[in-house]
């Protein structure tokens, strides 16, 4: 059988983002920057570093802006070059050339296995990555790149797990499944938000989704779910009964840059890796901590 390669990615970005309000009134979530990156050019450059060349961005009103981000400015490129800043202009072109953008709206936010239905007509009849826009992996190997891996030696869908505290279940999609190989299970649960009695496990479900297209037909039959939204995970489990589903255990660590405190803690992560901030974040943060 041949192998079917992931060639688009789909960033469901159509959120309202009220977990981050009042900084999301006007600015969409996937702008606010970590450090001097907005979240979603760092999602751009994980997609762009597994080899995937197109991004079908999901988008609602008021977030236009996700999209220009990725344009060439070139009134703001000519002025940096008068100014002698080469080294900066080279930086925001290359940004605009690490993939074509496309961007779709959803007029509703009906909930993320809705936001991904928006993609149908450009996916087509294709596997496809799904990295959810305010989900950050840092890794040595981009964390799409191992799912993609994993896809193309077992050809099923895969979503990346990550071990949470008991405590923590009941905020994530929870997995149950049996060990194929170290880091790779074969699913055979998946809860949305379960009470802890009642999880299959630790093991969450992130932002990282590598998906046969079969899900688009099981998620226009789908009903809204838990929030009254269109549920991925229910259409997930449904495809996981059908065709199979694998869980694999990235290799990294995530930050959800969509709630206050995994923010901070992505600035933080990514400003101590930074070598003109580092040091200066160290001696101030031993100050604080005093
Ligand atoms: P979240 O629940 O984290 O995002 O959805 P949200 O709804 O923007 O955030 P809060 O809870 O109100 O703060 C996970 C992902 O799915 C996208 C979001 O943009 C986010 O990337 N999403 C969610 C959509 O694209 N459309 C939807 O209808 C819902």
């Amino acid at each position: 059988m041949s192998k079917k390669l992931i060639k688009k990615a789909v960033i469901p970005a159509a959120g309202l983002g009220t977990r981050f309000l009042p900084a999301t009134k006007s600015v969409p979530k996937e702008l606010l920057p970590i450090v001097d990156m907005p979240t979603i050019q760092l999602i751009v450059e994980e997609i762009a570093s597994s080899g995937i060349e197109t991004v079908i961005l999901i988008t609602s009103k008021g977030k236009a802006s996700i999209a220009d981000h990725f344009d060439v400015n070139s009134d703001l490129h000519k002025k940096l070059l008068e100014d002698g800043k080469h080294e900066l202009a080279a930086k925001l072109k290359e940004t605009s050339e690490m993939v074509n953008v496309v961007t779709v709206r959803q007029g509703v936010p009906r909930g993320l296995g809705h936001a991904v239905l928006c993609a149908r007509d450009l996916i087509g009849d294709e596997p496809f990555a799904v990295l959810l826009g305010d989900d950050l992996v840092d890794s040595k190997i981009p964390c799409t790149k191992q799912m993609i891996d994993v896809y193309e030696k077992y050809n099923k869908s895969v979503v990346a797990l990550m071990e949470v505290e008991e405590r923590d279940v009941s905020k994530f999609g929870i997995c149950g499944g049996t060990d194929l190989e170290e880091n790779v299970l074969e699913l055979n649960k998946m809860i949305e938000k379960p009470a802890p009695d009642i999880a299959p496990s630790k093991l969450a479900i992130v932002g990282r989704y590598i998906l046969e297209p079969k899900i688009f037909e099981i998620l226009e039959s789908t009903d809204p779910g838990t929030g009254n939204e269109i549920q991925l995970t229910d259409a997930m489990s449904k495809l996981m009964a059908s065709d199979g589903f694998l869980g694999y255990k990235f290799k990294g660590e995530r930050f959800d840059a969509g709630d206050k405190l995994g923010f901070v803690k992505a600035n933080i992560n990514f400003a101590l890796k930074r070598p003109e901030i580092a040091p200066h974040l160290v001696e101030y943060m031993k100050k604080c901590i005093k």
